[in-house]
């Protein structure tokens, strides 16, 4: 297993307009990487960030759910070391409302599929670099669902799932493939939840931290970390206790 150092690596960050992804920015751009390419479906809502340091941080028109896009990626990012799938949306909803099923197609599309599709564009440029990583945002909550987002649970439950699978098939490649599964973070997506949240930029700068001792799972947050070891004694722990939490 790789250990990797963000210092003078290439980086790509979905979502990075905002939030969690803005958060990654700040943090490769402090940890020294060379080049971080910002994607967001917005140009307009990116250019704060990019003014933090317009020579290294270059903007990216990129929808995650948008095939042109992510077919047009190859092309402009030639070179490659990081690939934070961070973009995201989360939607209050339950497991049986009536909107669930067209909820859960909407997510899947961009918290899975769209993180899927851009990695299979960009595996090869990984593929060549000496020491990378991809780094996929899941959630607590796709640990264990987590009832008042259900079908969002079920998005980050895949997401976990398909970085398990990830990881197995690259374990002989130069790319490590990390896992995020944060509790309450201080971002628009958790404005509604009235929890202790902790700063996004805590999530990036434990990420790397992971990435550097060589770690899989990053559980980033104080919360995430209880609620793992709860899930660890026993799944139905962690299940109940989210479930307590709906009432
Ligand atoms: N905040 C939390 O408590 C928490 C906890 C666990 C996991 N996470 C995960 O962390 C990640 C980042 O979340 P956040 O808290 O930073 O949320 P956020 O503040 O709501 O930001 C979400 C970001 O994703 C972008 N996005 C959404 N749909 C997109 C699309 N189709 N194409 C491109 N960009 C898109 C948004 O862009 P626009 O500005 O254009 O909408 C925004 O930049 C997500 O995957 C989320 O599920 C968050």
């Amino acid at each position: 297993m790789g250990t990797l150092n963000v210092k003078d690596k290439i980086a790509l960050v979905t979502g990075a307009n905002r939030g969690i992804g803005e958060a990654f920015v700040k943090v490769l751009l402090e940890q020294g990487a060379r080049k971080i390419y910002a994607a967001a479906r917005d140009l307009d809502n990116l250019k704060p960030v990019i003014a933090l340091a317009p020579d290294i941080i270059e903007p990216v028109l990129l929808d995650v759910t948008d095939t042109g896009h992510i077919q047009a990626l190859p092309e402009k990012i030639s070179a490659l070391d990081i690939l934070v799938n961070n973009a995201g949306i989360a939607n209050a909803c339950n497991s049986t409302s009536d909107n669930a099923v067209e909820i859960s197609r909407l997510e899947m599309e961009t918290n899975l599929f769209g993180p899927m599709q851009i990695t299979l564009a960009l595996l090869p440029q990984l593929k060549r670099s000496s020491e990378a990583a991809i780094i996929n945002l899941s959630s607590i909550a796709g640990i264990s669902n987590f009832p008042a987002l259900g079908p969002y649970s079920a998005t980050k439950a895949a997401m976990h799932s398909y970085t398990q699978g990830l990881r197995a098939e690259l374990a002989d490649t130069n790319i490590q493939v990390v896992g995020v599964y944060p509790g309450p973070i201080d971002t628009r997506m958790a404005e509604g939840f009235e929890m202790e949240k902790a700063k996004p930029e805590q999530v990036a700068i434990r990420t790397f931290i992971a990435l550097g001792e060589g770690t899989n799972d990053v559980l980033p947050d104080d919360f995430a970390e209880q609620m793992y070891n709860v899930f660890l004694e026993h799944p139905h722990n962690l299940e109940n206790a989210f479930s307590q939490m709906l009432h």
